[in-house]
């Protein structure tokens, strides 16, 4: 295991399965009590010798079905090696017309459409009760740190400048078919800017584990709604997923040295640490 504090992680989504723009150092396979994680977790050093923590939420051979991705065991196993924030990435469809396939997304918001069959949380049949904060979906403070240091990556990419969005809602739904119209054209309506299969539980989760957690996704699809055109399948998302895993390499090159300062000065996870102090309804 590393020597030096590994206080960033990072979860990979659909295309991003490796590092392997960065030095690597070792992989760890903890067992937690919720069992292995989705995939062995490759520790990788930074240009400047910072060490970060890497796993591919859907394995390195996408093995893992969104709704049996060990989301628990995934959570657990980076609290377990240190880390203390975790960016996220994650490809996603478009539910509005100005995000467009290729562009970049730091979500505020989650509509959860699952279907309630995933575990989402670390106190189910332990014997005692938690309630979570949970308003506040995403870690502000770790997501306005990275949206202008992302920008500045994006704006600079050399194939041209990609667009970065903020603030937007991202709907997570069951999976894994793909939304019918109807359910695309209600999404939009009731708030929806983006949708993926994956968010929910794992935000949940790093939120009862005081971990601080964001997420940078990806647009690959203007899913279903788009009367004009045909609804997305898999070789549509595919198309942009390579550019897009490249350019989300650069951002974790870039990026990451930021986020473990301010994670070591404690500038960033002073919400989260602690944040579980007053959920516990339970009477000792
Ligand atoms: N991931 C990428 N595109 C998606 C879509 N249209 N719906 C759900 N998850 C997705």
């Amino acid at each position: 295991m590393s020597e030096q504090p590994i206080l960033v992680g990072v979860i990979g989504g659909s295309g991003l399965y490796k590092l392997d723009n960065l030095n690597f150092i070792d992989t760890v396979n903890p067992e937690t009590p919720w069992g292995f994680p989705s995939s062995p977790i490759q520790i990788a050093e930074l240009p400047s010798g910072i060490r970060i923590a890497f796993l591919a939420r859907h394995g390195e051979f996408h093995q893992h079905a969104p709704s049996e991705v060990p989301a628990q065991a995934n959570i657990a196993a980076l609290k377990h090696i240190g880390v203390q924030a975790i960016v996220a990435f994650s490809a996603v469809g478009s539910l509005q017309e100005e995000i467009a396939p290729g562009d970049f997304v730091i979500p505020s918001g989650i509509i959860d459409r699952t279907k309630g069959i995933r575990p989402s949380s670390y106190f189910e049949k332990v014997g005692i009760v938690a309630h979570a904060m949970f308003g506040d979906a995403f870690d502000n403070n770790l997501s306005e740190f990275l949206a202008p240091k992302v920008r500045q990556v994006l704006e600079a990419h050399p194939e041209g400048s990609v667009k970065l969005h903020e603030k937007k809602t991202v709907v997570v739904m069951e999976g894994p078919a793909f939304s019918t119209r109807a359910e695309s054209l209600m999404y939009r309506q009731i708030g929806g800017d983006i949708i993926n299969m994956s968010t929910i539980p794992e935000a949940k989760l790093a939120r009862e584990a005081e971990l601080s957690y964001a997420l940078i996704c990806t647009s690959t699809d203007y899913d279903a709604w788009r009367v004009s055109e045909e609804p997305v399948t898999v070789a549509e998302v595919v198309k942009t997923l390579t550019k897009n895993a490249n350019i989300s390499k650069l951002i974790t090159v870039e990026c990451l040295d930021a986020v473990h300062h301010a994670v070591a000065e404690g500038k960033i996870t002073s919400a989260a640490k602690g944040g579980m102090q007053y959920s516990i309804i339970t009477k000792p």
